[in-house]
């Protein structure tokens, strides 16, 4: 089935090599129009550009924060005469899901323009300190954030789980060993193939009292994300205490 939208997605992978050229305005507000074209719950989605390539990841040419962004709701309701009652983990829910799809419409509009970019996830653990250097008013929390531009590196796309690992008519199925062993192949397979964790030397290293057995030859996708799981962040105290700076007490 030729379709340019479905190649341009499957063919997409994240970009951790970039050229410097710094796209045009014109290009840069195309994708983040057709981003927050995005279907929205309540239009809680804002960003912060930067275009300080020493600084961002990956030395990027251009990077964006997505903010979670309650202000400016709060902003049109006290015109509208009202004040939210909702729960910040609802507000949380929903503006996750806002930011989510917009983030992912400018990934495919970017890559429909020739741009590569790259998710990088802990941003919500420097939330008070990215809100402080880009003066973010209460109620707004940087969730995530998207380096972008042209690339300069050409990697096959990444593997995924096979279909019968992730859709399922009508029930949820009971997993056989051979599937679940099946899914683990095909990711471990993918990665190895490219030597995805051998160059940047990203093996994630063992704490407590389990022994290294594992070298770049085999070491994979099940192994690395088993240890970040295994491993990361058993506390939540602070993540809730980023959210409290920025005054989404998620308990309240
Ligand atoms: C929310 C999110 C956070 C991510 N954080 C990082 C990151 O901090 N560093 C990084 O190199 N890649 C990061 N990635 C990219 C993923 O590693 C990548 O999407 C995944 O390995 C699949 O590869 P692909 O995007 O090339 O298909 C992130 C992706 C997402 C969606």
């Amino acid at each position: 089935m030729p379709n340019q939208t479905i190649d341009l997605m499957m063919n997409r992978k994240s970009i951790r090599k970039y050229k410097p050229d710094v796209p045009t305005d014109e290009i840069i507000h195309t994708i983040v129009k057709a981003g927050l074209q995005a279907p929205f719950a309540s239009q809680l989605c804002s960003l912060i550009i930067t275009r300080e390539a020493d600084k961002h990841p990956f030395n990027a040419p251009i990077a964006f924060y997505f903010l979670l962004d309650f202000h400016r709701m709060e902003l049109i309701m006290k015109k509208r005469g009202w004040e939210n009652v909702s729960c910040n983990l609802w507000i949380y829910h929903l503006g996750m899901q806002d930011v989510t799809l917009a983030g992912e419409n400018m990934v495919i509009a970017a890559e429909s323009l020739g741009l590569g970019s790259c998710y990088i996830g802990m941003t919500p653990f420097a939330a008070k300190q990215i809100a402080k250097r880009h003066k973010l008013p209460k109620r707004v929390f940087p969730v995530v954030q998207l380096a972008m531009g042209y690339p300069d590196e050409d990697k096959p796309p990444r593997p995924r789980y096979p279909l019968e690992f992730s859709l399922f008519e009508n029930e949820y199925p009971e997993f056989t060993d051979e599937q679940i062993n099946e899914a683990m192949k095909v990711m471990d397979d993918g990665y190895l193939a490219q030597d995805y964790y051998r160059n940047p030397d990203i093996m994630i290293p063992l704490q407590g009292e389990r022994e290294e057995i594992f070298d770049y030859d085999n070491y994979s996708w099940t192994e690395h994300i088993s240890r970040k799981w295994g491993q990361w962040i058993p506390s939540p105290d602070k993540l809730l205490k980023q959210f409290k700076e920025c005054e989404f007490d998620l308990t309240e």
